[in-house]
């Protein structure tokens, strides 16, 4: 294009005014296509003489380095406020030097932003015309970068972990089947004076039971759930998890009562897994009762939820704990492992369902699972369909 308007410029007396307002026309039109692109990028662009004063600088740059107005006639870090700016504008600028990606920092109220700077040598017909510097605003970009770099290294250590705590089962296994076998032999051949053994091999076997349910637990809270949600009745769960805890209960003088409405609906869940949330629940209200108490697990429906609630007579939980007692491993037992409700949270949330708790100390607590009850499918029909149904009792009436 460049020539076409040397040539024009080359005859410019013989050229009719009608043929100059259109190749002004074109000028014009040209421009405000490089404006306009030079404005819709992201990128900061800047261009300066050869005194260092800004010929042009584009909407984004001045948004990055905030310019309410500037003008040609000073240099550009004259018409800078950020200390760190000004100084490596002065200094890169008049060193003349060029520059990749320079992060500077810069001081906001809102916090501190990184800004990524270029600075290259404007050539222009041959001639060394200024700097054309390219700024970009990378503090989003770092942000999510470090997220990504932490998501990963806690993903790496999770599996290290999880592949330590499956290492550390097996050996746990051994010791302890060893140590039975050791006091069968004990008891058969030397059965007077061991007594202060026995209590020292049952003091073992409780620690390496201690290890165990670690381990366990952590390895289900660690590793991803494998849940199949299908269509199944949570009474006959609930059943099973009763039957399992019955004696446990009775030692310790509790009453284990259910309360079924009647008519429950099925809910999608997964048997396995929901026992396991269960049991965890049923676990610490037992543990809430060390002087006995009832136990009442009770199933009812509330508008498109089933409500399985845990409802303990025990030592209750403080308000300010609330919040914490499905963190992992927080725990006030010593010894606890703090990973049961983690478990039961993250199970429920795979059945897409929601825990609430409500304690009064020294009164009891309630843990109540919400699942979703199905909802018999809508059939929509098409759009058209009313069109045709309009049709059809014209053709009737
Ligand atoms: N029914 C309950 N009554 C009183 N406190 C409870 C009850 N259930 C849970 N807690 C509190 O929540 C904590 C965390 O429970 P959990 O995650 O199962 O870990 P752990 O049982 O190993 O301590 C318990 O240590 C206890 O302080
Ligand atoms: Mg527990």
């Amino acid at each position: 294009m460049k020539a076409v308007y040397e040539n024009a410029l080359k005859r410019i007396d013989r050229i009719p005014s009608d043929g100059l307002k259109q190749i002004i026309r074109n000028i014009s039109a040209e421009n405000s296509i490089y404006e306009a692109a030079l404005n819709s990028t992201l990128d900061g662009i800047i261009v300066t003489d050869l005194e260092h004063n800004p010929l042009l600088i584009n909407r984004s740059a001045e948004k990055i380095l905030r310019f309410v107005s500037w003008t040609q006639d000073l240099t550009l870090w004259e018409q800078l406020s950020d200390e760190n700016l000004v100084t490596f504008f002065r200094k890169s600028l008049t060193a003349e030097e060029n520059i990749f990606n320079r992060e500077v920092s810069i001081n906001r109220p809102s916090g501190t932003r990184v800004i990524s700077i270029s600075i290259s040598t404007l050539v222009s017909e041959g001639k060394i015309a200024g700097n054309l510097i390219h700024i970009e605003d990378i503090t989003e970009k770092r942000r999510r970068d470090a997220q990504l770099r932490r998501a990963e290294s806690l993903a790496a250590l999770t599996t290290l972990a999880a592949g330590v705590a499956h290492e550390i089962k097996n050996p746990l296994a051994s010791i302890r089947i060893q140590l039975s076998i050791m006091r069968r032999i004990l008891e058969k051949r030397y059965l007077k004076d061991i007594e202060p053994i026995f209590h020292n091999i049952s003091l073992v076997e409780q620690e390496i039971d201690r290890l165990n349910s670690i381990v366990v637990d952590f390895l289900f809270a660690v590793r991803p759930m494998d849940i199949t949600l299908i269509r199944d009745r949570v009474e006959e769960v609930i059943q099973e998890v009763v039957e399992l805890m019955n004696h446990e209960a009775e030692e310790h003088r509790i009453a284990l009562v259910t309360q079924f409405e009647p008519a429950l609906p099925e809910v999608m869940i997964d048997r396995k897994h929901l026992k396991q949330a269960l049991l965890n629940i049923i676990k610490n209200a037992i543990a809430a009762m060390p002087e006995g108490g009832t136990l009442t697990i009770s199933l009812s429906t509330q508008n498109d939820e089933l409500l399985i609630a845990v409802k303990d007579t025990g030592i209750g939980i403080p308000e300010e704990l609330l919040t914490k007692i499905f963190e992992p491993y927080f725990t006030t037992k010593e010894n606890g492992t703090g990973l049961g409700l983690t478990i039961t949270f993250k199970i429920i949330k795979e059945h897409n369902g929601e825990i609430t708790v409500e304690s009064a100390p020294s009164k009891g607590s309630t843990f109540t699972i919400h699942l979703p009850i199905p909802q018999p499918e809508q059939k929509s029909l098409p759009k058209w369909d009313d069109g045709l149904k309009v049709e059809a009792s014209h053709t009737e009436g």
